[in-house]
């Protein structure tokens, strides 16, 4: 896609080597973007990125020019924290930054950080890809993604932004209000996450009929505790979304039980720890989750 000069000019600095991190950065740069890697370790990033289209070998290098102007963190949910602190002293007085990650949470702990020129903006996307090996991403399911400001500064540099996660993730919606997007991706999120991490099981084998009740609690205290955080949901709406993903994503683990098979940390405390600290905020309950969360919880690598 022909992107005119003066944007495709700017320099991307993608953080960390995730799948979408690398995912992005590709796509970034075939679509004639300047982009460059922020990693542990400096120096040329040599990977191979396989797509229905393409399959070709890239060189990125990592942070050769500072300060970064323009981030995307795709990283996970309880690392977006950190990982701003330690980019702060690289960040330009308008670096606009892009978050996207499963869970909810960051963006509360990131704005108050924020100097008053900084944008923020989270892109929310349905891409699939992967890493088989540690220089290797795999497009492994094309899919789109939502993108929306989150302050009054991200305005200012809107085109710019926009057009790259086109580039990068699209195709794009640009919602005026990202929050209710965020919201039902969280629903979906704390119903087939935990309980594909609880049973070890892939997303299709939630639609087998003994995981019917369970489904239908998670979803009615997901709307009750929306609705008090303002974000207004029927329980039938969030029920065929999450039968829809089931259906979409059946041969797939999700992220959640790829972790806990790994041994790896997840992002219960962002999903469902997220839905638990709003409820205890406006004093509700919801037992299926803290049960679940409980569950998990013991099974988590300490
Ligand atoms: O976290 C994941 O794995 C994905 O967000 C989803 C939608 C549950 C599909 O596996």
């Amino acid at each position: 896609m022909a992107q005119p000069h003066a944007i495709t000019q700017a320099l991307w600095t993608v953080v960390g080597e995730g799948a979408i991190g690398l995912l992005s950065a590709a796509r970034l740069h075939l679509a004639g973007y300047r982009v460059q890697l922020h990693r542990r370790n400096p120096g040329i990033f040599n990977f191979a990125f396989q797509s229905a289209a393409h399959s070709q070998q890239l060189s990125l290098p990592s942070q050769i020019q500072l300060p970064y102007s323009y981030i995307l963190l795709p990283v996970k949910a309880y690392a977006v924290l950190d990982a701003i602190k330690q980019l702060f002293p690289l960040l330009a007085d308008n670096a606009q930054l892009v978050l996207s990650h499963n869970g909810m949470g960051t963006i509360e702990q990131i704005l108050p950080l924020l100097k008053p020129e900084q944008g923020l903006w989270f892109l929310s996307t349905s891409h699939g890809a992967f890493k088989p090996e540690d220089a290797t991403v795999i497009h492994s399911g094309v899919g789109q993604s939502v993108l929306g400001a989150l302050n009054q500064a991200a305005f200012a540099q809107q085109t710019a932004v926009e057009q790259a996660m086109q580039a990068a993730l699209g195709p794009l919606v640009v919602l005026e209000d990202i929050w209710p997007a965020l919201w039902q991706k969280l629903a979906v999120n704390a119903v087939i996450n935990p309980l594909t991490a609880l049973h070890q099981c892939k997303n299709g084998e939630l639609s087998n009929s003994k995981y019917t009740a369970a489904i239908e609690l998670l979803i009615e205290e997901f709307v009750l505790v929306a609705k008090a955080s303002a974000q207004d949901f029927s329980i039938e709406a969030i029920q065929s979304r999450v039968a829809q993903v089931t259906r979409q994503t059946a041969d797939n683990y999700s992220s959640m039980q790829q972790d806990f098979a790994k041994g790896r940390r997840s992002e219960l405390d962002y999903i469902t720890g997220f839905l638990l600290k709003q409820a205890e905020q406006h004093q509700l309950q919801l037992p299926a989750h803290q049960a679940i969360y409980q569950l998990l919880l013991q099974k988590s690598p300490r």
